[in-house]
């Protein structure tokens, strides 16, 4: 506006530009007059209408008193000074970082479109409450969201798919119910997806497997139908999958194996059946292994064998047939090994000796026969031992 225009201005233009600072200055006196925002704080009367700091005074006003007196920096002030705000070298906000101090309120009144610098929103661990706006999508430039540990409800906004920065997304520990939009593939670059503890349900999206940047993913404790999508062997930096506590059905997909970079692997208290594909040999930096409470049948792999990092193996209460493998004995750094209410027969391998560092060992509820290997004397870690309900029996040996 300062600038000097190179040629002559004709009448048109100089009108035009007399009328635009008018307005710029008339902005302040109709903003005074307007809403809930100018009533609750004498902040927002110096605050130009459409600004950053008019959008977070908007949002306070909206909040419960008790909300409103932790935000009391929120006034006269710079509102980059202002608690939980952060802003770049142009004063645009950048972070908006207000975790864990008890806000209590909605999301409804906070115009997302006059902060488009924002790069950062952290609301976990409040008492938020309501729906997530749609309008959350045009923050193009978002790399962060944390709403966790809040009381949000309604779906996850499908506008969500429009955030393509987005390298975290973390919505665990609400009230979210609705199916996960199929827009959420569109987020190329996102690391983490959290969506644990919801109320959530539908199938997970085939679209989930175009996020190929993705190392956590954890969608546990929802109401997941349906089976597990094979596409999920795309994502080939998965270190981390939590599946667990849904009603998902079908088989565990062979595909499972392409996610070589797995640490952690959760797919208990489901409804899986079918075998335990033999591919999980591939995954050799697993530590733990939960499949537990499902209705998977056929034997256990001897490839489990091959697992050699792991410490945590639960395969409890499913339809396992067959005999434990010998290869077990490989696996070192056992610490725990739950085997329990299944349908396993064939004798103890004696090869569960050689577990070190076992501490905990449930081999109950199953079809074992034979007398128990003397070698489990070995296991010195041994706090827990569940061989209840077998057809054992006590080799004296044992007794020395
Ligand atoms: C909030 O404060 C206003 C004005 O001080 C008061 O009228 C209102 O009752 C308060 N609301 C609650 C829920 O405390
Ligand atoms: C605004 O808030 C800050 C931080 O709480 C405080 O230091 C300052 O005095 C306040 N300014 C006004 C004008 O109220
Ligand atoms: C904003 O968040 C980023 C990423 O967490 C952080 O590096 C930066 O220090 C924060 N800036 C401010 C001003 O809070
Ligand atoms: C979720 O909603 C139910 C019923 O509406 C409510 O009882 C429960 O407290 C809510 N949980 C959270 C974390 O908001
Ligand atoms: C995704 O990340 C790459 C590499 O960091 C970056 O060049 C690209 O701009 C990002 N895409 C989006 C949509 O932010
Ligand atoms: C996977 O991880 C590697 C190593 O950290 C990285 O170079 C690569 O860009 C990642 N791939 C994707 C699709 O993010
Ligand atoms: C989700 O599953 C839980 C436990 O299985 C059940 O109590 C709850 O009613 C289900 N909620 C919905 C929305 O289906
Ligand atoms: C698992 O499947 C069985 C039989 O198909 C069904 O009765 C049961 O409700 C299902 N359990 C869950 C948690 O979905
Ligand atoms: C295990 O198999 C038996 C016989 O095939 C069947 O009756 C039972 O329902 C199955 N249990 C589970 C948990 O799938
Ligand atoms: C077993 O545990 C030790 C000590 O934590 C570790 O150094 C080693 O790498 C582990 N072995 C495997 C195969 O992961
Ligand atoms: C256990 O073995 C006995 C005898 O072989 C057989 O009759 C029974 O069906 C088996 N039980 C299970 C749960 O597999
Ligand atoms: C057994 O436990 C002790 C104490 O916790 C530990 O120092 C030792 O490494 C364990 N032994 C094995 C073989 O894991």
């Amino acid at each position: 506006m300062a600038s000097v225009p190179k040629t002559a201005p004709n009448f048109q233009a100089v009108h035009t530009i007399i009328i635009f600072v008018f307005v710029i200055i008339l902005i302040p006196f109709v903003s005074s007059s307007d809403s809930a925002a100018a009533r609750a704080s004498p902040a927002t009367k110096t605050v130009v209408k459409q600004s950053e700091a008019f959008a977070l005074l908007k949002w306070k006003a909206s909040l419960d008193n008790q909300s409103q007196s932790l935000l009391s920096s929120w006034n006269e002030s710079s509102h980059c000074t202002w608690v939980g705000i952060g802003c770049n070298d142009a004063s645009k906000v950048t972070n908006l970082t207000l975790d864990s101090i008890g806000l209590r309120g909605t999301l409804s009144s906070l115009n997302f479109s006059l902060l488009p610098h924002l790069v950062k929103l952290d609301l976990s661990n409040n008492l938020i409450y309501g729906t997530i706006p749609s309008q959350i999508g045009s923050l193009s430039r978002l790399a962060s969201i944390n709403a966790s540990i809040n009381h949000l409800s309604g779906p996850i906004p499908t506008h969500i798919g429009m955030l393509r920065s987005l390298v975290d997304l973390d919505l665990s520990a609400n009230n979210l119910t609705g199916s996960i939009p199929t827009s959420i593939g569109n987020l190329e670059n996102l690391t983490t997806l959290n969506l644990y503890e919801n109320s959530i349900f539908g199938s997970i999206p085939q679209e989930v497997g175009m996020l190929r940047s993705l190392t956590h993913l954890a969608l546990s404790r929802n109401n997941l139908t349906g089976s597990i999508p094979a596409s999920i062997g795309n994502l080939r930096n998965l270190t981390t999958l939590f599946l667990d506590a849904n009603s998902l059905s079908g088989s565990i997909p062979r595909e499972v194996g392409l996610l070589r970079s797995l640490t952690h692997l959760s797919l208990s208290r489901n409804n899986l059946t079918g075998s335990i594909p033999a591919s999980i040999e591939n995954l050799r930096n697993l530590i733990t292994l939960y499949l537990y409470v499902n209705s998977l049948s056929g034997s256990i792999p001897q490839e489990v064998g091959m697992l050699r990092s792991l410490t945590d193996l639960a395969m409890s209460w499913n339809n396992l047939t067959g005999s434990i493998p010998a290869s077990i004995g490989n696996l070192k750094n056992l610490t725990t090994l739950f085997l329990d209410a299944n349908s396993l027969s064939g004798s103890i391998p004696q090869e569960v000796g050689m577990l070190g560092s076992l501490t905990d060992l449930a081999l109950s509820m199953n079809n074992l026969t034979r007398s128990i290997p003397a070698s489990i004397g070995k296991l010195r870690n041994l706090t827990t031992l569940y061989l209840y309900e077998n057809s054992l029996s006590l080799d004296l040996s044992l007794k020395k």
